[in-house]
């Protein structure tokens, strides 16, 4: 299925004077792209899940280091129940194939998001890729799968409260701290591909001061040269006197 990569190696690294700490990737439009070539909208699944690892392999080799993908959002579940149920059985393999992957190349894999209401053997696939993985420090992918932001947010402010942290310390450091992303550090450029701007609920605490890239391109066909683009645009962004 998926190409076996034995080395990430930061090869373009030096491209670029501003390389992003951490991006974030909604990566939308595989629907459409299956539409096109007249296959059904999990065949468009198939493909994006299986971008994943050359999305990565460009990102790794740019130098980014944090990964963050919108894979499945708390709005997702309004869609066919047959669409969700296929699309939860792609991740499902594609943690199986992946996981040993990233436990050899130092990949340590993060979730975003609550198992709540996820199918049990697929919850428990996802927490044992996490823990697996726990050890690992060369990367960081952060998976964030029935994520939404608000309720991100909302869970903060409520284990804040239940832990009895007096006001006065809330700070934005204490604060993120009680995010799934905690220690991850700010969203510096988030990518969207098919071509809306909509931020869809999109980390907006960790966000808040990233640069925004969309694309028309959809997420299947989403490849180094179409992140290149991306990080030229970062550059023009962030490269202000
Ligand atoms: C993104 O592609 C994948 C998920 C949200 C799971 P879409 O399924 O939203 O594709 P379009 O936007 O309909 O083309
Ligand atoms: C955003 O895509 C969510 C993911 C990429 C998982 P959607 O297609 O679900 O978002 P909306 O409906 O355009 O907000
Ligand atoms: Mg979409």
């Amino acid at each position: 299925m998926l190409e076996l990569h034995k080395t990430l190696e930061p090869m373009r690294a030096a491209e670029f004077r501003f390389v992003p700490h951490h991006i974030g990737i909604m990566m939308d439009g595989n629907g459409r792209w299956a539409r096109q070539r007249g296959l059904s909208r999990l065949e468009g699944h198939r493909h994006g899940t299986q971008n994943v690892r050359r999305a990565l392999d460009a990102c790794a080799q740019f130098g980014i280091r944090v990964v963050t993908l919108y894979v499945f959002s708390t709005e997702n579940w309004g869609r066919p129940r047959d669409e969700v149920e296929g699309f939860f059985e792609l991740l499902a393999q594609v943690i199986d194939y992946e996981t040993e992957n990233f436990r050899r190349q130092g990949v340590r894999l993060i979730h975003s998001g609550s198992l709540d209401g996820v199918p049990p053997v697929l919850a428990e696939k996802v927490e044992r890729a996490v823990a697996l993985t726990h050890g690992n420090d060369a990367y960081l992918l952060n998976v964030a799968f029935n994520y939404g932001g608000r309720m991100e947010i909302l869970r903060a402010a409520q284990n804040i409260v239940a832990d009895q942290i007096p006001a006065a310390t809330v700070t934005e450091e204490l604060f993120d701290r009680y995010l799934y992303t905690a220690g991850l550090g700010d969203m510096d450029l988030v990518i969207r591909t098919g071509g809306d701007q909509r931020l869809s609920n999109f980390f907006p605490w960790q966000s808040a001061r990233g640069v925004f890239y969309s694309t028309k391109t959809f997420w299947p066909d989403f490849d180094v040269s179409e992140l290149r683009r991306a990080l030229e645009f970062y550059n023009r962004c962030v490269d202000v006197p």
